[in-house]
């Protein structure tokens, strides 16, 4: 009898640890996702991998935010249609769903709107809605597809992007090592990934770059303290709205996978981390780190890549007599 008083509290205190409270750091740990609605997610799937979606049947989602490439291009600006230079660095879409708002100056409230853009762009995917609706909507698997996930009614542009948000929804990444470390996981970080986190919060990096994403919660002005030189034509947020203080602010980037998205900042200008971190110290914060601080922050930086999105590569249906051909050349 007297054992098992002892034993009641003692198994207590063993269940209340395993349900594991994070550290309190600005950075927040990012949850696995669960997917609700498969046949959506599916859909959204194929269509993100699509290159019908495009006039020249070449381009689709993943060419400029390629999945096997930390979602983005690795290049300083996208190349579109025709061969045509975009006129600015393409984010990354993993985490997407956390962004305040979508594109470098939020023009775009969600994911959703977000994917009407480029479809219709003429210097990205260069096609029109009914285009692509009209493509849709002459594959027979396609047509299958939506009525499981949307049943039965026309497929418009509304359906199309609404698909394929649900399937950027799923594209988050868990399970870095810095989020171990915030679970408790004294072991994740080694000692010098460590300092250059306490470098990152005590230097003042976090009161942009918080919450889950690392940033992407709030625009903000590049070039606080020293303003930041471009020959980008971009002048940021105040192109949605008008306003004169919103001239060159930007929405933060998310440092998740940042190791992975080089080139950096909307122009692409900076190519390493190491030079990312180092105009950030010196325009944001009027601060010049060492060598060391900045290795250290760089090391740090490194530990936000998570678990990539993994899943089996969509097979497309294919076309029937009646869809569209692709115009590679006009
Ligand atoms: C030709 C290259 C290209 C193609 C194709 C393309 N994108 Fe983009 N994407 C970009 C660029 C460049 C931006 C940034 C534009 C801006 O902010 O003004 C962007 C922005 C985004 C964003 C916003 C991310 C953020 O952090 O603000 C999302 C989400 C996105 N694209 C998803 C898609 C989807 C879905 C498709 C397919 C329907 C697509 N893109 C096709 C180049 C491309
Ligand atoms: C005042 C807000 C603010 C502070 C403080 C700040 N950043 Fe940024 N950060 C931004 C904005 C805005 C951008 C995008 C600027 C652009 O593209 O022109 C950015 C971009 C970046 C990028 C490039 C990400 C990408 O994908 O292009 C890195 C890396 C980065 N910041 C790291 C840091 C580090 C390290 C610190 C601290 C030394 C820091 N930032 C401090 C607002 C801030």
């Amino acid at each position: 009898m007297r054992s098992r008083l002892v034993l009641w509290p003692l198994l207590a205190l063993v269940l209340v640890g395993a349900t594991v409270v994070p550290r309190q750091e600005p950075i927040r740990p990012i949850e696995p996702v669960v997917v609700t609605d498969p046949a959506l997610v599916e859909l959204g799937k194929q269509l993100y991998f699509d290159p019908r979606l495009s006039r020249s049947g070449f381009i689709s989602c993943n060419s400029c935010h390629n999945l096997s490439l930390g979602g983005s291009d690795n290049l300083v600006s996208s190349i579109g249609h025709k061969w045509q230079q975009g006129p600015i660095n393409s984010p990354t879409v993993l985490n997407s769903s956390f962004n305040i708002a979508q594109f470098w100056d939020g023009r775009a409230a969600d994911l959703a709107e977000q994917a009407e853009g480029p479809i219709a762009n003429p210097a990205e995917m260069a096609f029109t809605h009914e285009l692509a609706v009209g493509v849709v909507a002459t594959i027979p698997g396609y047509v299958a597809a939506f009525e499981q996930a949307f049943g039965p009614g026309p497929i418009d542009i509304a359906r199309v992007t609404k698909a394929i948000a649900a399937f950027e929804e799923t594209l988050v990444t868990p399970n870095a090592r810095f989020d171990r470390w915030l679970l408790g996981d004294d072991a994740a970080l080694s000692g010098e990934e460590l300092a250059g986190y306490q470098v990152f919060r005590t230097s003042g990096c976090t009161t942009c770059h918080n919450g889950p994403a690392a940033g992407a919660s709030s625009f903000q002005k590049m070039g606080l303290v020293e303003p930041y030189r471009t020959e980008n034509p971009s002048q940021g947020r105040i192109a949605v709205t008008g306003e004169e203080v919103d001239r060159f602010r930007f929405k933060t980037p998310t440092l998740r996978n940042v190791e992975l998205t080089y080139p950096y900042f909307h122009d692409g200008a900076a190519g390493t981390l190491t030079e990312a971190v180092d105009v950030m110290g010196r325009l944001q914060l009027g601060r010049r780190f060492s060598k060391k601080e900045s290795a250290q922050v760089v090391a740090f930086l490194r530990t936000l890549t998570g678990d990539q999105p993994s899943f089996v590569l969509p097979q497309l249906p294919p076309s029937s007599d009646a869809t569209p051909r692709p115009q590679p050349f006009d």
